[in-house]
């Protein structure tokens, strides 16, 4: 197995070498191990875990604080796999300089490798900025989930010849400001082909068909964690909900009829010690 770090360096080879790139979120120390020991090049602590992490109904609630405090739990669970730290809600649409604050928690304090944000041509100028402190940025159009209050909900976008025009400016607007990458979200698979073939940086598509450079996905979805909503792009890998379930309910069950613990799951003490208790 290969044990060198995956880099944003690895990005622009991996689209040279037309190998596909392998994204997927996580979120804490014990996923973060396993995602690293299965060979996947970059994990995404995205701000997604405002809804299968928090529960909320969109991921507007996310503060940099969460983000920092997430990152830093995956961050010590990973040896070779890439960190991206998403920029939540506010934390970059103020001005270019809180953007480079904020961005900066998640490399200082988080231990990312790279931060992502939302939209377009529109950032541009935040994008440079961030790259200017020498920190690497990911773009991220399309369903952009920071936007649904615009959009009117979670949709496909660039359908229309318009939105379609405005996507392939967006994702050139992003490579000339420096971005690394760029994820496409619920676009039409032949729009993210043209736009996999009018830049130089990898595209990572999350339900954006099968011609990006990379794909990504939520890891509750693919694991079957999260069942209030799933996406029609998403492949379900397992189902451990009701693995879960069955084995909570197995336990409680146990402890209810006495079958659980038993002998071996128990310590003991020195007889001497024992009887001077009595
Ligand atoms: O927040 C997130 O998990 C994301 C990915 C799904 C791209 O932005």
């Amino acid at each position: 197995m290969n044990n060198t770090k995956f880099t944003t360096q690895s990005f622009f080879m991996a689209k040279q070498n037309k190998e596909k790139i392998t994204m997927l979120t996580a979120y804490d120390y014990s996923m973060a191990q396993l995602v690293d020991a299965s060979g996947i090049n970059a994990i995404l602590v995205g701000d997604s875990l405002g809804m299968v992490v928090q529960g909320h109904d969109s991921t507007l609630k996310v503060t940099v604080d969460d983000m920092v405090y997430h990152c830093s739990c995956v961050s010590r669970g990973i040896k070779k796999t890439m960190l991206v730290g998403d920029m939540p809600f506010l934390s970059y649409h103020i001005s270019p300089q809180e953007a480079v604050r904020n961005a900066g928690r998640l490399i200082q304090e988080g231990n990312a490798d790279a931060v992502k944000l939302e939209g377009g041509k529109n950032m541009a100028d935040v994008v440079k900025a961030i790259t200017n402190a020498q920190i690497p940025v990911m773009g991220h159009i399309g369903l952009t989930p920071q936007s649904i209050n615009i959009f009117g909900g979670f949709k496909v976008q660039g359908k229309e010849e318009k939105t379609a025009h405005k996507l392939i400016e967006d994702a050139l607007a992003l490579e000339d400001a420096g971005v690394f990458s760029i994820v496409l979200e619920a676009v039409p698979e032949d729009l993210a082909k043209i736009i996999t073939e009018k830049i130089h940086i990898p595209t990572i598509g999350i339900g954006a068909g099968r011609y990006c450079d990379g794909q990504i996905l939520v890891i509750n979805d693919i694991l079957g964690m999260y069942s209030n909503f799933t996406p029609k792009f998403v492949k379900q890998y397992a189902n451990l909900k009701d693995i879960i379930e069955k084995s909570i309910t197995s336990y409680a069950e146990d402890v209810k009829s006495g079958q659980f613990p038993e002998k071996k799951h128990t310590f003991t003490i020195n007889e001497s010690v024992l009887k001077k208790l009595y």
